[in-house]
């Protein structure tokens, strides 16, 4: 039975990227340095760049641009009107081994064109010939009023895809505007996905994350050339992205490259991986794979080609039938080994003290896409509860039906969907988000709550139907919002990008999102019981729901509870 699929999102990566107004130069000034403030981070910042001496210059009568960096000149071309993009390749690896940062300035996969954007990492369904294994690039975005001594945060983002798909070329993803908007350097990140960057057959784990690492450990280098204040950087991404971020909190090692995170829908039902259940689906992959774990020769005669359409697939769309907790929506993903992650960061285990401030965000009908697609027409009663028994077990499922949030006898004309909807948005993203948010609060964090009532339509969402019905915010609709890259915005959707764009702005800036001067709804902060969520697009605040400290988690479980990961 399909059910938490994601077919919607390996669908809606496919699309073509929106293209923007043509560049116009402008110049960077470069002044000389201010006295140090009483703000001890801004000292910090000023003090590296007297010891780094670099210059941002424009070349005459072009639009590329060249920036000194410790790393080397970096080169890069006026994007859009008030912003350079720079593609850098931040890491390198061998195939199935750790990555390393790079030690000298490069663009992606030994280009040469400034212009050009750098290719994907190896996925299923696109051409072979848009994507290398020198993959480990980034896409900066700097205003080019920014100077030397601007000290700026930086927001560094991480894109979804089940671990499986995406690129910093997706669409959307341009952060030129956020950069304007929010007066700070965006970077766009790529990392190994699938089995490449998730599944090794020599026992490597975690190579994904350790790139995510590397990307943050090569910004902290190069951020002063650009005007960036290295100890000020903000990770944040969507879906599978925002689950690596999450996964980035219980790593130790990199607690200090990094001042605060946003999540937005993370999917945090799924938890990580056990090391057991990696040992297990790194079998399955090897013995889909053609090649022994030992036979050096063998593996890398494989092609990445061969790999993510070959054993990667096949391990994406049946691990779950080998480990049950693989989920069939990210398979290959983080796993707690103990080591690099040290804490699930969930329930199942005592959860660390916290101190940075994070923002926690979900769209109202995150489920929407996987249900209404997977059903194309109404489910009567008798499937609603054969579905729900089959997904959550016997034992969850009586709790769930009998309860007010998901009981049989309320559907509308025999129709179950709204209901099946609601239930894959509270089991998989929302209730586990807030339950999070409780945990984080609870264990000395600040963590902000916000639920999206409005957003734009991602490419590939309108293929069903329901995404496309007014007030019906799916999966991925919030990504073009924070971005400011939706196409044609009507006026609520330009006063919600404003409106995120300031609150970002102010949290990348001071760790909180509401600034001094706001004329915005306040934004309280999560209580250790009630998570204060606020409306992103209407006002007030959001309904609790099934959302209650008693239910999910308590009465009914999660699926990382369940699979005691
Ligand atoms: C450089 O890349 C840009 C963007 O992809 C492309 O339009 C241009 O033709 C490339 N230039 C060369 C010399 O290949
Ligand atoms: C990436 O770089 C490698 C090594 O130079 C080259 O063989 C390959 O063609 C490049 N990939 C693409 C798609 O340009
Ligand atoms: C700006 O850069 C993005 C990639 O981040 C690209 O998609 C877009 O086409 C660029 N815009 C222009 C005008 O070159
Ligand atoms: C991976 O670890 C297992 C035991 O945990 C060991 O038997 C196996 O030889 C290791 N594989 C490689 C390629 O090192
Ligand atoms: C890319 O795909 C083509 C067509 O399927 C195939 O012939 C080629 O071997 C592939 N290249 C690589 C490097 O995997
Ligand atoms: C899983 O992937 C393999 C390899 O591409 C394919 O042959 C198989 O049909 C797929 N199975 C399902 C159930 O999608
Ligand atoms: C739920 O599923 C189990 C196992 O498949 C089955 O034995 C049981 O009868 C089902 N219960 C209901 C109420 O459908």
């Amino acid at each position: 039975m399909v059910f938490f699929s994601i077919t919607c999102i390996l669908l809606s990566l496919l699309v073509a990227s929106l293209s923007h107004a043509s560049p116009v130069s402008r110049e960077f000034s470069s002044s000389g340095l201010s006295l140090p403030s009483l703000d001890s981070k801004s000292w910090l910042c000023r003090l590296v760049h007297t010891t780094r001496a670099q210059k941002l210059c424009l070349r005459e009568e072009s639009t590329a641009i060249s920036v000194n960096t410790p790393l080397g000149a970096a080169q890069g071309v006026v994007n859009v009107s008030g912003v350079s993009r720079f593609a850098a390749k931040y890491a390198s690896a061998k195939r199935w081994s750790p990555s390393t940062v790079v030690t000298a300035w490069a663009l992606p996969n030994g280009s040469t064109n400034v212009s050009a954007l750098p290719l994907m990492c190896p996925q299923p369904f696109v051409d072979n010939s848009t994507f290398t294994e020198d993959c480990m690039s980034m896409i900066l975005h700097v205003p080019t009023t920014l100077h030397a001594d601007s000290c700026v945060p930086t927001l560094m983002w991480v894109h979804g895809g089940s671990f499986m798909v995406g690129s910093a070329t997706n669409p959307g993803l341009d952060g030129s505007a956020l950069a304007l908007a929010t007066d700070s350097i965006v970077a766009v990140i790529q990392y190994r996905l699938g089995a490449l960057g998730f599944v090794a057959p020599n026992n490597q784990t975690n190579l994904g994350l350790g790139d995510v690492v590397n990307a943050l450990k090569f910004l902290t280098t190069v951020l002063p050339s650009f005007g960036g204040d290295p100890s000020k950087i903000t990770v944040a991404g969507q879906s599978s992205g925002a689950n690596l971020i999450r996964a980035l909190l219980a790593v130790p090692s990199a607690q200090s490259l990094f001042q605060s995170a946003i999540l937005q829908s993370d999917p945090m039902d799924y938890g990580f991986l056990s090391s057991f259940d990696q040992v297990q689906l790194q079998q399955f992959f090897v013995s889909n794979l053609g090649c022994t774990a030992t036979d050096l020769a063998c593996l890398n005669a494989l092609t990445a080609d061969n790999i993510v359409n070959g054993a990667g697939l096949w391990q994406f769309n049946s691990s779950v039938s080998v480990v049950p907790a693989a989920t069939q929506a990210a398979p290959m993903r983080v796993v707690d080994d103990g080591t690099f992650i040290t804490s699930t960061l969930d329930s199942t285990s005592p959860f660390p003290r916290v101190s940075k401030p994070i923002l926690l965000s979900n769209v109202l009908h995150e489920g929407g896409y996987t249900i209404y697609r997977s059903f194309s027409s109404p489910v009567p009663e008798t499937e609603y509860v054969a579905i729900v028994n089959a997904s959550f077990g016997e034992t969850r499922y009586e709790t769930l039906v009998g309860s007010q949030s998901y009981a049989v006898e309320t559907a509308q004309n025999d129709d179950y969907r709204p209901q099946l909807q609601v239930l894959a948005t509270d089991s998989i993203w929302q209730c586990a988000t807030w339950t999070f948010a409780r945990n984080w609060v609870s264990n000395g964090g600040t963590a902000y709550v916000g639920l999206y009532s409005l957003g734009a339509s991602y490419p590939g969402n309108s293929a069903v139907s329901f995404c496309t019905e007014p007030g019906v915010v799916c999966h991925q609709d919030d990504i073009e919002i924070v971005f400011g890259t939706a196409l044609d915005p009507d006026s609520a959707q330009s006063a919600l990008i404003i409106e995120m764009q300031a609150r970002y702005k102010s949290f990348l800036y001071s760790g909180n999102p509401n600034a001094d001067d706001s004329s915005f709804a306040n934004w309280e902060a999560a209580g250790a019981s009630d998570v204060n969520a606020i409306m992103l697009g209407s006002t007030g605040d959001a309904p609790v729901g099934a959302c209650t400290p008693s239910f999910w988690g308590q009465s009914v479980a999660y699926d990382y509870q369940v699979f005691d990961i």
